[in-house]
């Protein structure tokens, strides 16, 4: 009897706002951090992928948003195709549809919920079960921020210290119910300029030439504990601080980069502003900013402040929006394995 075999999955999965960012590669084979992240994954946003292997096509067919991909973003699609086919033992090439329910250009999200959901599609698409942990281990290999889309909730990317990387997993701290009131209140800069470098490239960068990269390794794993604490406690005046804390110092690695990373603008920067008057006149941290490699700002806060800092927020000059998100579920298969003959 023939083997049979899905050829065809779906899947969604979501992005996710590093509270600690993951800044540094230590093997780029591997794709193994220096530090370990922790990070929220945001509901509402999503990439939904389907990846169908066809052993008629002579090469992949990759279509992103609706549009043929070129260049660096369909190789890394192909990469990760060629991985998961070694790993299945499958030679097949594939049909790869992907698509986003927010706007791409917007820098809203980083590769994570593509990857999540390319890798996810794929494996399962080659028959392969790979779920949880070992589906993390994969989607690190498009974008190290995908390990964490993986899963809901509040989820922390573990650095590992073994040289083979069998350590080095993402793993959910708290479901995405665990803190109902927390909120977090995306500005949305008008015109924010795209990324022209990809962060696993400028953060090599850094490694290189911060004269502080090396003090913020050091300051990394204190600053997980006090979160997990901070979260586990639903503490806001906890958590608040060390945020932005870390977004400083993650900020300042990049400014002390050579040639210098300055992702923000000067509404982003407004923003960051905002958020300590705020916290100021409130005579304590009602708020908390943090952003990735890009101009847009998160403002994390919890519900009974929600309408003022929506309010201040939304009156900066150059905010296009103010798009409230809260911690949502992980990367998912949609609809059962179809099978055909392998
Ligand atoms: C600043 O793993 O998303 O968002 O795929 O090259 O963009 P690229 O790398 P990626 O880098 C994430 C950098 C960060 C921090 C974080 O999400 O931990």
């Amino acid at each position: 009897m023939a083997r049979l075999r899905p050829r065809s999955a779906t899947y969604v999965a979501p992005p996710n706002i590093a509270l600690v960012k993951y800044w540094g590669v230590r093997d780029p084979e591997l794709a193994l951090p220096y530090n370990s992240s922790l990070s929220v994954t945001l509901d509402r946003m999503r990439s939904r992928t389907t990846v169908a292997f066809d052993a008629s096509l002579d090469d992949d067919r990759v279509e992103l948003g609706g549009a043929p991909a070129v260049g660096g973003p369909r190789d890394g699609v192909v990469a990760m195709l060629d991985r998961v086919r070694a790993a299945a033992g499958i030679a097949a090439k594939a049909h790869v549809r992907s698509e986003n329910n927010f706007p791409t250009a917007s820098g809203l999200a980083s590769s994570a919920s593509g990857f999540a959901a390319l890798a996810g599609a794929a494996s399962a698409a080659a028959g392969l079960p790979l779920a949880g942990r070992a589906l993390s281990r994969l989607a690190r290999f498009g974008s190290g921020s995908a390990s964490r889309s993986v899963f809901g909730g509040f989820v922390e990317w573990r650095a590992g210290h073994r040289p083979d990387g069998r350590d080095c997993y993402a793993a959910p701290l708290f479901p995405p119910d665990h803190w109902p009131e927390l909120v977090d209140a995306v500005a949305i800069v008008r015109g924010a300029p795209t990324k022209e470098v990809r962060s696993a490239v400028a953060m090599q960068s850094t490694v290189r030439t911060s004269p502080v990269y090396r003090a913020r390794l050091a300051a990394v794993p204190r600053r997980i504990a006090r979160m997990r604490r901070a979260i586990a406690a639903r503490d806001p005046a906890a958590l608040f601080p060390v945020v932005m804390e870390e977004c400083d110092d993650f900020r300042a690695v990049c400014e002390t980069t050579r040639p210098t990373l300055d992702y923000l603008t000067s509404a982003s920067r407004a923003v960051l502003g905002e958020v300590r008057a705020l916290n100021r006149e409130a005579g304590r941290p009602i708020a908390a900013y943090t952003h990735d490699a890009g101009a847009h700002v998160h403002v994390f806060t919890v519900r009974r402040h929600l309408p003022t800092v929506r309010r201040r927020l939304a009156a900066i000059a150059g905010i296009q929006e103010v798009r409230v998100v809260r911690p949502g579920p992980g990367a998912r298969r949609i609809g059962g394995p179809r099978v055909g003959p392998a």
